[in-house]
């Protein structure tokens, strides 16, 4: 068995996998705040308060005792350094009591590897989270990124939006919610920014803050800004597909969960005679069960650290630095 630990963001998770990849617990605990701010040191204690109990709760689910992990895979890279650390802090403290290795994953290939337990072979990603916007696939011994945000990623973006309306956090369920109550269908005119493979938000974000401070209807611009991004997005994934000569779409991060971006994904999927690929809700949020099914495969690969004081974190590692050697 490994055990899998996920701790870049919000996100403390623990999962139990077995060596055949089979996910047996995945476990988590979101920091979340009523007004949406938060700070990168509230977060640090939330993730050293609950690891212990979510530990034993991922052992009891999975109904295996400690003595059977033979390794402990964790998300590394990239995401918020006191973040990392904490989590950090926990598996060398885990390892070290179990006498096991560490594997070290980056937390956007686990995203993508995950792809596998839907069937997807050799997708082009679409990775929209909080942080991330991204779309990667593998090409010539490496995932490379096609195209990226310039500025926020589309969660944070979305969630900054939901904020100024005064709708908490996170804002991606309220702002689907909302856009879905428009009965309209007249787009509000907003700035659709794809350069070349890259996208850019921030433009969007000022022009809604003055539609908002106007006293803009909040239904018609949570749906025009819906339509708009996710359009953004969709066609810079498209692009990615035509050039990559791929025919597969993975979706990724807590976005995804999104079913009208689902819904564009599939009609151009479609169109293009793709295939789309959506793992379920809890494989798709930040969690842990990625973490150790990507952390199996690299420990069978031979790819793991056992001298604790090695084992370190990399906050800004890119995807294309990985070196993909478990392939
Ligand atoms: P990462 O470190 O990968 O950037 P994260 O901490 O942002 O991760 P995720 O769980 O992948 O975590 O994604 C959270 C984001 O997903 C939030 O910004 C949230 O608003 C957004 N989200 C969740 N559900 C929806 C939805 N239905 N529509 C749009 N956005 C959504
Ligand atoms: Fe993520």
């Amino acid at each position: 068995m490994i055990l899998g630990v996920e701790s870049t963001a919000h996100t403390f998770g623990v999962a139990v996998v077995d060596m055949d990849g089979k996910i047996l617990s995945n476990v988590k605990d979101s920091y979340t705040t009523e007004g949406g701010g938060m700070t990168p040191i509230d977060v640090r204690k939330h993730h050293a308060r609950v690891g212990d109990g979510l530990l034993e709760r991922a052992l009891s689910v999975a109904g295996i005792g400690e003595e059977e992990i033979k390794a402990v895979a964790f998300s590394n890279a990239p995401g918020l350094a006191p973040c990392l650390l904490e989590g950090m802090a926990f598996v060398r403290k885990t390892a070290k009591r179990l006498g096991v290795p560490v594997v070290c994953v980056n937390h956007c290939v686990a995203h993508l590897e995950i792809g596998d337990v839907v069937g997807a072979k050799d997708p082009v990603m679409l990775y929209v989270s909080g942080a991330n916007t991204q779309v990667i696939a593998y090409e010539s011994g490496k995932y490379r990124v096609f195209g990226e945000t310039l500025d926020l990623g589309v969660g944070n973006f979305i969630d900054t939006i939901a904020r100024y309306m005064g709708l908490g956090f996170p804002g991606g369920p309220v702002i689907q919610k909302l856009a879905s109550e428009f009965k309209g269908d007249e787009l509000i005119d907003l700035p659709y920014s794809v350069k070349g493979m890259d996208v850019a938000f921030s433009g969007m974000q000022t022009k809604i803050r003055n539609l908002l401070d106007k006293g803009g209807d909040k239904r018609a611009i949570a749906y025009s800004m819906q339509e708009v991004v996710f359009a953004m997005l969709v066609e810079v994934a498209e692009r990615a597909l035509a050039h990559t000569g791929k025919n597969e779409l993975l979706l990724g991060g807590g976005v995804a969960c999104n079913s009208r971006l689902q819904e564009m994904c599939r009609i151009m999927c479609e169109e293009r005679g793709c295939k789309l690929f959506v793992p379920p809700k809890n494989l798709l949020v930040d969690n842990a069960g990625m973490i150790g099914y990507l952390g199996c495969k690299m420990y069978k690969a031979g790819i793991f650290e056992k001298d604790l004081s090695k084992v370190d974190i990399a906050p800004r590692e890119r995807t294309d630095e990985v070196e993909v050697l478990w392939k």
